[in-house]
C-alpha cells in the first residue's frame, strides 16, 4: 500500500510517521519565559544534529490553536533551555507535564517537580533527570508555518550534567540510564531488553 502525502491529510501523515518512526527519544525541555515562568514539556521529535560542535535538534509540530507552543516561545524570548533525559521512573510525571498548562503556570510548580540549578544557562533542569543538556538556541528552522508543520529548534549544548550513578567505567550504561521511548498514539517503550551487534568489518564481507 502506498500513500501520497499530497492526497492524504496532514493528520494521516502524522500518524504514519509517529507509528513507524519509533521508538523516539524524549527531550523533556525546561525553559524560562520572558517573565520568569519555568516551563517543562516533552518533545520526541528529538535527535543529535552534530557532535562537533554538540547540537541537538527538537521539532515543534505547530499547534492549530495558537502561534507557538510555550517552549518555542520561550526559546525565542530567552534563547536558553535544558533538555532533560527521561528514565523510566520519570515517565508518568513527564507525561503529566505535556498537558495544556497556561503559559503563566509552571509545570514544576503544578506537578511538584524538583528543579536543579544549571551551570551555564538560567533555566533550571529537572533534579531527578540522570542527564541534563544545558543548551543555547543556535537557530530556528521554519520548515512549515502551516498547522502541523514544523519548526526545528537547533540547540547548542553548553554543559552536560550526568548523574554518576548511571556511569560504568566512565560511560553511561544503558541499563542504568533506563530511558524510555515514544511510540505512536499513547504508547511508550522501555529499554529493558537489549541486544548487542558488532559493526561489520567490510574487509571480511568482501574478501
Ligand atoms: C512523550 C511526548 C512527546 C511529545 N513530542 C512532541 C514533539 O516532538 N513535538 C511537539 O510539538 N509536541 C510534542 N508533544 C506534545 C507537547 O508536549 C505538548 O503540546 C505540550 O503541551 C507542549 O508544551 P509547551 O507549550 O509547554 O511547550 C509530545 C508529548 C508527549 C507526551
Amino acid at each position: 500500500m502506498n500513500f501520497d502525502p499530497i492526497v492524504i491529510d496532514p493528520s494521516a501523515c502524522y500518524r504514519l510517521m509517529v507509528n513507524s518512526i519509533t521508538p523516539r527519544p524524549i527531550a523533556w525541555i525546561s525553559s524560562l519565559s520572558q517573565t520568569g515562568v519555568l516551563n517543562l514539556a516533552p518533545y520526541s521529535f528529538f535527535t543529535v544534529a552534530s557532535c562537533n560542535p554538540p547540537v541537538l535538534s527538537v521539532t515543534q509540530v505547530n499547534p492549530r490553536d495558537r502561534a507557538a507552543k510555550d517552549t518555542l516561545t520561550n526559546l525565542r524570548a530567552t534563547g536558553e533551555c535544558v533538555v532533560n533525559i527521561v528514565s523510566e521512573n520519570l515517565a508518568a510525571i513527564m507525561n503529566a507535564s505535556c498537558g495544556d498548562y497556561p503559559p503563566d503556570v509552571s509545570e514544576f510548580v503544578a506537578l511538584g517537580i524538583e528543579s536543579a540549578t544549571s551551570h551555564q544557562v538560567r533555566a533550571a533542569g529537572v533534579k531527578e533527570a540522570n542527564v541534563r543538556f544545558e543548551c543555547k538556541l543556535r537557530e530556528i528552522l521554519e520548515v512549515s508555518s502551516l498547522p502541523m508543520g514544523g519548526h526545528m529548534m537547533l540547540l547548542d549544548v553548553v554543559n552536560i550534567y550526568v548523574n554518576e550513578a548511571v556511569l560504568v567505567d566512565g560511560q553511561i550504561a544503558p541499563h542504568l540510564i533506563d530511558t524510555v521511548g515514544k511510540l505512536g498514539g499513547d504508547w511508550y517503550s522501555t529499554t529493558h531488553e537489549r541486544f548487542e551487534m558488532q559493526r561489520p568489518d567490510v574487509k571480511n564481507i568482501l574478501k
